[in-house]
C-alpha cells in the first residue's frame, strides 16, 4: 500500500495500521488503528519503553513488514535498522557504497556523490580506511552518511545513538541535526531519550497504550526557555512513566 504522488504538505499519513507477527487479527495486536503523520521537512521523535512496537512502525513504514489492515501513504525513505553495522572487511567509501552495490546502481556516479557526502561531513580523509580504525561516534556518523545515500525524503533513524557515550552522543545529535537543515529532509527517530527527542525534534510521539492505537502527543516549541523545556521534560516523563507503571 506505497502510493507515489502524495499531496505536498504530508511527507508520510499512516491510516489505521493494525499489526501484529503471526498475521491473525485473533491475537492481540501490537497496533490497532493507528493514524499519524509527518510533514514535509518535519523533524518526529517516537519514544516508549521496551517492546511497545517502535521498531514495528519503523520496519512496516520500510515495507519489511505488511500491515495487516491500514494504509500507509509514502514517497521515499531512508532506513537505518535499530542494529546497523558496517562491513569489517569493507573501507569507509565502499560501505557507504554498499545500498548501491545492493541496489545494482550506477556505482561510478554515485562514488563522486559519496565523497561529497564524506567532505560535506569533514570525513574525506576516512574514505579508505577500514572500521575498525574509527572511534564509535565516526562509525555512527558513516552509517548516517550510508543511510543518506538512499536519498529518500523521510529519514527513518531506530536509535542511532542508543550505544554511545554521553560526550558522543551530543555531538551526534547537533551534527545530525545541522545535516537535516542542510539537507532538507523529514525524520522519523526512535529514542529512549527525552533529552535526545527533545533537542532534535519538532514533535514527539509517546507510545502510552497497549495495543497501540494513538500515540500521546507533544509539540516542541522552537527558542523555548530552560524553564520550559523542563516543564515539557516533565510532562513527557509523566506519560511515558504512565505506561511503565501500569506494566508493574
Ligand atoms: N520478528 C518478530 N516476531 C515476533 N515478535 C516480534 C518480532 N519483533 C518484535 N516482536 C515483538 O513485538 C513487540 C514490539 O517489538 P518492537 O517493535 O521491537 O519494540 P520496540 O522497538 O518498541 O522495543 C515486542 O513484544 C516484541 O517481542
Ligand atoms: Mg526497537
Amino acid at each position: 500500500c506505497h502510493i507515489r504522488g502524495l499531496i505536498k504538505m504530508d511527507i508520510l499519513n499512516v491510516s489505521n495500521l493494525t499489526f501484529n507477527y503471526n498475521n491473525n487479527l485473533e491475537n492481540l495486536p501490537i497496533l490497532k488503528n493507528l493514524s499519524f503523520n509527518v510533514k514535509s521537512n518535519e523533524l518526529v521523535s517516537i519514544i516508549g519503553g521496551s517492546g511497545c512496537g517502535k521498531s514495528t512502525i519503523i520496519k512496516l513504514l520500510a515495507s519489511i513488514e505488511k500491515p495487516i489492515q491500514g494504509d500507509i501513504v509514502i514517497n521515499s525513505i531512508s532506513y537505518m535498522p535499530q542494529s546497523d553495522t558496517l562491513l569489517p572487511w569493507k573501507t569507509i567509501l565502499q560501505n557507504i557504497l554498499l545500498p548501491i552495490e545492493i541496489e545494482k546502481g550506477d556505482l561510478i556516479k554515485e562514488k563522486d556523490n559519496a565523497l561529497n557526502l564524506l567532505k560535506r561531513f569533514n570525513l574525506l580523509s576516512y574514505a579508505d580506511k577500514y572500521p575498525k580504525e574509527l572511534s564509535g561516534g565516526m562509525k555512527q556518523r558513516i552509517s548516517l552518511i550510508r543511510t543518506l545515500m538512499n536519498k529518500g525524503e523521510l529519514l527513518l533513524l531506530d536509535e542511532p545513538f542508543s550505544a554511545l557515550d554521553a560526550i558522543t552522543r551530543e555531538d551526534l545529535q547537533k551534527w545530525l541535526l545541522d545535516s537535516l537543515n542542510s539537507l532538507q529532509k523529514s525524520m522519523i527517530f526512535i529514542t529512549h531519550d527525552i533529552d535526545e527527542a527533545i533537542f532534535l525534534s519538532d514533535r514527539i510521539l509517546v507510545c502510552n497504550e497497549k495495543p497501540l492505537s494513538s500515540f500521546k502527543e507533544f509539540k516542541v516549541p522552537k527558542d523555548t526557555t530552560f524553564e520550559e523545556t523542563a516543564k515539557l521534560k516533565k510532562e513527557i516523563l509523566k506519560s511515558v512513566k504512565g505506561v511503565e507503571d501500569e506494566k508493574i
